[in-house]
Order: C-alpha cells, then sequence, then structure tokens
C-alpha cells in the first residue's frame, strides 16, 4: 500500500478535510441549531462537543486510516484480520453513499440559486411581500419537477469531473484553491453584516452566555451537530486520512481542522444573527427558508443585492462541492482499492446511479411526495436513517473499535508517528474515546430514536 497516492503537503491535508466537514451541517444547519437552542449557550455546549467527542472520533479515524492505509472496509479487515470489525465499515461506506442522494439535490439548489442570483432572475417579478415573492420562488425551485433535477445533474457532473482527476489534481488542488477564498467570502461578510445598525442585538444574542437557557437538550443537539459538522461516522475521515503522509502530525492536525470548522461556525453566526436582528426578520430562520427565503431579503437591504447573493450562494456552491466530492470518495476509494478499478471507472460507477437515486429524491418533495415510509417521504427518510441512526452508530462503533478491540499501542503509535512525536494529550484523548465520546454518542442515538 506504500505506493498509494498521498496528498502533497501539510496545506493539502488541512484544506481537504476543512473542505470535507465545512458543509451544509456548518453554513447551514448551525445556525438552525443555535436559532432552536437558545443562541449563546448552543455555541458553547458545541465548543465542549468538538472537545470532548469531536477530536477524539476524528483521532480515531485519522488512526483507523493512516495507520491502515487502505479503503474504509479494507482497513478493519487489515487492523483486525479475521474478526468481524470490518462490518463496521460496510455501514460507513454504505452512510455516505445514502447521504449523497439527498445532499447532492440540496447541493443542486445551491447552483440553481446561483445561477438565479447571477441573472438577477430571483429579484424579478416582487409583489408586495417578499417573504411571499421568496417563499414563492423555493417552493419553485426544490419541488417542481425539472429543474431541481436539472440543478442537481450539474453538480454530479462537476464532482465526476473533480473526483476523475484523482487524490491530488482534484481533492488537493480543488481544496487549495476553493477553501481560502471560502475564508474571504465568510470574512467580507462578517463585515458587512457587523457593520450594519442594530448588528449588536445579535452579537449579543449568539455571544452573550445565558445560562438559563441550558438543558439536556441543548447538550444533545450539540453533540449531533458536533459529529455532523465534523464528518465524522461516514468512513470520508478514514478514506482521507489513508492519503495522509506517514509524516503527518495527526493530534495537531485534528485539533486544526476542528478549530477552523468552529470558526466557520462562528464566523457564520456572525453573519447571520447581526443581519437578523438589524432588519428584524425573526420569522423565517427556520430551516431552508434561513438560506432560501430570509437571506435574499437580507440582501436587498443592502446596494448590489444581486452581488451579494451571487457571492453568498457561490460560497455554498464551495462549502457543499468539497463536502460531495468527499461523501463520493469513500465509495471511489473502497472499488478502486478493494476491486483495483481504474479511478475514472468507480468514478463512474459511483456516481452515474446517482443521477436516478438523486433524481428519486428531488421528485419525493414534488410529485412523489405522497409516497411516504413510516410517514416520512423518501427526501426525508433518507435523512433521518443516515444522519440520526447510521451516523452516531458508526461514530460510537469506532470509538469502541479503537478503545477496545485494537491494541492500545495502535494508537500511541499512530498518535506519535511511531514515537518521533511526543504529546502528553494521546493519553488524554484515549480516556475520553474509551469513557466519554462513547457514552455522548449513545446518548445521542437513544435520544433521537426515542423523540
Ligand atoms: N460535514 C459536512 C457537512 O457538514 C459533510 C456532511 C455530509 C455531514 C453529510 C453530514 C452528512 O455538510
Amino acid at each position: 500500500m506504500s505506493s498509494k497516492t498521498k496528498f502533497s503537503s501539510k496545506i493539502g491535508v488541512i484544506a481537504a478535510t476543512v473542505g470535507s466537514a465545512v458543509g451544509l451541517g456548518t453554513v447551514w444547519r448551525f445556525p438552525n441549531e443555535v436559532q432552536a437552542n437558545g443562541g449563546s449557550v448552543f455555541l458553547i455546549a458545541y465548543l465542549f462537543a468538538v472537545l470532548l467527542m469531536g477530536i477524539p472520533v476524528m483521532l480515531s479515524e485519522f488512526s483507523i486510516g493512516r495507520g491502515s492505509g487502505a479503503d474504509t472496509i479494507t482497513s478493519f479487515k487489515k487492523l483486525t484480520p479475521g474478526k468481524p470489525w470490518w462490518l463496521i465499515g460496510v455501514f460507513a461506506v454504505l452512510a455516505p453513499y445514502l447521504i449523497l442522494m439527498y445532499y447532492l439535490v440540496v447541493a443542486g439548489w445551491t447552483v440553481e440559486y446561483l445561477w438565479l442570483s447571477l441573472t438577477g432572475g430571483l429579484y424579478e417579478g416582487m409583489g408586495a411581500s417578499p417573504t411571499q415573492h421568496f417563499s414563492a420562488v423555493m417552493q419553485s425551485a426544490t419541488s417542481s419537477t425539472w429543474s431541481p433535477i436539472i440543478w442537481t445533474l450539474v453538480m454530479i457532473a462537476l464532482n465526476i469531473l473533480i473526483l476523475m482527476k484523482g487524490v491530488q489534481k482534484g481533492i488537493e488542488r480543488m481544496s487549495n484553491l476553493l477553501m481560502p477564498l471560502l475564508f474571504v467570502i465568510l470574512l467580507v461578510f462578517c463585515c458587512v453584516s457587523l457593520s450594519l445598525p442594530g448588528a449588536m442585538e445579535g452579537v449579543v444574542f449568539f455571544l452573550r452566555p445565558d445560562f438559563s437557557k441550558l438543558n439536556p437538550g441543548v447538550l444533545i443537539s450539540a453533540v449531533g451537530q458536533a459529529f455532523f459538522s465534523l464528518s465524522l461516522g461516514m468512513g470520508i475521515l478514514i478514506t482521507y486520512s489513508s492519503y495522509f503522509p506517514k509524516t503527518t502530525n495527526l493530534p495537531r492536525t485534528a485539533t486544526k481542522v476542528s478549530a477552523l470548522v468552529f470558526l466557520v461556525a462562528v464566523m457564520m453566526g456572525l453573519i447571520i444573527f447581526p443581519a437578523v436582528k438589524a432588519f428584524g426578520i425573526e420569522g423565517e430562520t427556520q430551516g431552508a427558508a434561513l438560506i432560501f427565503v430570509t437571506l435574499p431579503q437580507i440582501f436587498m437591504e443592502l446596494p448590489f443585492p444581486q452581488f451579494w447573493s451571487s457571492l453568498f450562494f457561490f460560497l455554498l456552491l464551495v462549502a457543499t462541492l468539497t463536502s460531495t466530492v468527499s461523501i463520493a470518495e469513500v465509495a471511489i476509494a473502497y472499488l478502486c482499492d478493494t476491486f483495483h478499478m481504474s479511478r475514472r471507472k468507480s468514478c463512474l460507477i459511483v456516481l452515474l446511479p446517482m443521477v436516478l437515486f438523486s433524481s428519486v429524491c428531488s421528485l419525493s418533495l414534488g410529485v412523489l411526495s405522497d409516497v411516504r415510509v413510516f410517514g416520512l417521504n423518501i427526501f426525508d427518510l433518507i435523512d433521518y436513517t443516515t444522519s440520526n441512526i447510521m451516523l452516531p452508530l458508526v461514530a460510537f462503533a469506532v470509538c469502541i473499535y479503537v478503545g477496545y478491540g485494537l491494541p492500545k499501542s495502535f494508537f500511541f503509535k499512530e498518535l506519535s508517528n511511531d514515537g518521533s512525536l511526543k504529546s502528553r494529550m494521546t493519553a488524554v484523548y484515549y480516556f475520553l474515546i474509551r469513557y466519554v465520546s462513547p457514552l455522548l454518542l449513545l446518548t445521542v442515538f437513544i435520544n433521537k430514536i426515542i423523540s
């Protein structure tokens, strides 16, 4: 396996991993969760969740991936031959594949909104109420029959183009180019939002702790947000870390990646809440409406709305593209490694069926919305089973595997690059992996199931 392609630089390692992590979870789901969970206390709970569960689980995945240098299923087989642990890998390949089906659809909406912003269509035919106008645009963009499918196809094509170019020339190059751009755009939006009159009210809501709002529900949501936003429990980090050079400092990489994801979350909060409070747009801050109804209204209050909305949807496109690529890479790496297929062929085998699967997901929000399983349409059903059941269970199983299934020396050897790095924190991470993170993940899982 030593001939396997690796990321070519430290920057590439960080950019690709942060690129995978920063997606809809941080840009969209995070502000929603803050809004629903009492503002600033959620941010504090999220920080603790990242420290107590996020970084340890990330390090577990890194140690499996880099230690084995193999895809998500083979890595378990290589590290513990003849034992059934590889079944965790099966779920860790299946979950992202299912997620890709609906994630590509949402990614398609962002391309559509970018197009509508660039061409000015988003602001055409405005009636008396902007809320009604943007709600109608969102309705047609997300649940009409053809346009969402066509935009999803554009997204699939983009993914194929990048992934076919390979790990270094495709994933790494794209991430090195797009991630710095993402940070610059976020910074620009932060400056604009914070300079609005009345912005302080939003900053206070987001940053001044009000512990009266703290309750177990907030903590559980924060753990859920942490593993979603850090791409844990999906085989993504196992796959990406199999491309890390042997010299990569794993603890430092995990800390940097988590810190950057946290930073993006904070920046998103500093963009959304001051703007929402400044313009007194309170109602539509939940779910998809926050991005597709509220934000366009905010852009209307600024000079050059078309410019700002194009810039924002470009940002969202970058965030979703770097994430979809990483989600698809899990299955592609599996096919390449296990069946010795060419990259080209495995990209097509993984992504072409998405044309059908994602179209069905998209249609389930429109003409197929009556097709229901356990009361949920297909889109929501896949979202529910993956986010609430598969991801926490896989992340839990990964902790149990590294904490109890593998020898302790494996984790210590991987984190210290065979003894050449010294880190006193390794023992702390190991303790968290054995006793704290699995408990937190199990609590989230049980809570989601009973609620
Ligand atoms: N972490 C990424 C995000 O927040 C990728 C991801 C994809 C996470 C699918 C969960 C599910 O968007």
